[in-house]
């Protein structure tokens, strides 16, 4: 009855039209007896009222068929569900952290990206965790949910059929930022995947090479480069201007230069711009290196 782009979108789409249908039925029967009704035994025809003596059939009828209908919603539910607890053997491992306010994929060869790259027709097993806060990984497309609780590793699974890019949204509420928890699913065939996952740069090159590591990273959920506050400091002008710091419990006045912007990516809560609270993640050498902290303050430049 369904097709569609991943193998999850049958089973709870029919399950979601089985239960809707019998909703709709309801609400017009119910609906539609209630007027009869009113009609029937209004006061202007029966100016007084009779006793109604229990029937035991109707009892019985009403009983016995909510019961088989629920079951059978239970039934299409649970048939959309049981599958997707199943993971093959084999599916393709990927280890998703989910943390205020970003998505990282990572690959078995050391590969990773804020988006989520996957062949197409291959089961793909998702090993996620979260860092922080309970965070949930949502594909609308795909028919599937599962929360990242901190200290509890979760799993998911899925087949992508259709090539193409997919939301993906956090569905969890993770404090102030959480609504921009956003990434893409993006499904390659498996000869394009193969040259993505084999190849030893993944630089956009329609963007700044800096911007595309700091996307990468996560970092434009919180700093925007066109001067608005987020949860840190805007990235327009920010280079070589003042700044008044916390560090520790002294403020002082600091040069944002590039020194500074380094020390911030590896130790970011150390000196926080006053007016702003230290929620930032520390990034070591694995994940932004020597080099693309160069290429960042390069971007940095040109956004002054
Ligand atoms: Cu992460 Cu909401």
């Amino acid at each position: 009855m369904f097709s569609g782009v991943s193998n999850f979108v049958e089973g709870v789409d029919t399950a979601f039209v089985v239960i809707l249908g019998i909703s709709l039925f309801f609400l017009v029967a119910v609906t539609a007896t209630m007027i009869y009704f009113v009609m029937k035994y209004s006061r202007k025809k029966n100016p007084k009222a009779g006793d109604v003596k229990d029937n035991t059939k109707l009892e019985i009828l009403w009983t016995v068929i909510p019961t088989l209908l629920v079951l059978g919603m239970f039934y299409y539910g649970w048939a959309g569900y049981r599958p997707m607890k199943q993971i093959p053997d084999g599916a393709f491992p990927i280890k998703v952290t989910g943390k205020m306010w970003s998505w990282t994929f990572e690959y078995e060869n050391g590969k990773w990206d804020s988006l989520l790259v996957v062949p197409k027709n291959k089961p793909i097993k998702l090993d996620m965790n979260s860092p922080d806060v309970v965070h949930s990984l949502y594909i609308p497309a795909f028919r599937i949910k599962e929360d990242l609780v901190p200290g509890v590793p979760t799993q998911m699974w899925f087949e992508a059929n259709e090539e193409g890019e997919y939301d993906i949204l956090c569905a969890e509420y993770c404090g102030e930022r959480h609504s921009y928890m956003l990434s893409k699913v993006v499904v390659l065939s498996q000869e394009e995947f193969d040259k993505w996952y084999n190849s030893e740069s993944d630089v956009d090159r329609s963007v700044h090479p800096g911007l595309d590591i700091m996307r990468k990273n996560g970092c434009m959920s919180c700093h925007s480069t066109d001067g608005s506050k987020l949860v840190g400091p805007t990235f327009k002008g920010l280079l070589g201007s003042d700044k008044e710091v916390k560090a520790g419990d002294d403020i002082k006045l600091i040069k944002a230069d590039a020194e500074y912007i380094n020390r911030s990516i590896t130790a970011p809560n150390k000196e926080v711009v006053v007016g702003f609270n230290s929620v930032m993640p520390a990034y070591d050498e694995s994940r932004i290196s020597k080099e693309d902290k160069e290429k960042i303050i390069e971007y940095l430049k040109e956004i002054k």
